[in-house]
């Protein structure tokens, strides 16, 4: 079994299921992939793409881990704003 040396500050799972997808759940995950690409934050906020979390009519969805907070309804600005809060040494100015 491998075992990951550096395990990521945070987890963003993104529902990508059918409701949130028409709702900005893709564009969502997008969004929060560049952010951490164009940020260099790939080793502290991992962005993973689920299934319908059974939360459909509050979509989008973004669940954040090990924190375990779940976000509804999340916009572009309030996703950003997520990242900020995961790691704030490397907010955007
Ligand atoms: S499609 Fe996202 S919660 Fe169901």
């Amino acid at each position: 079994m491998k075992h990951f040396s550096r395990s990521p500050e945070c987890v963003f799972y993104v529902c990508c299921g059918s409701k949130c997808k028409k709702s900005g759940g893709k564009q969502l995950y997008k969004q929060l992939k560049g952010e951490v690409k164009h940020r260099h934050l790939k080793r502290q906020v991992q962005v993973i793409k689920t299934g319908c979390t059974d939360r459909c009519k509050m979509g989008p969805v973004i669940a954040v881990m090990p924190k375990n907070e779940w976000h509804l309804q999340v916009s572009e600005e309030m996703a950003v704003g997520l990242i900020n809060e995961c790691s704030p040494r490397h907010q955007k100015a």
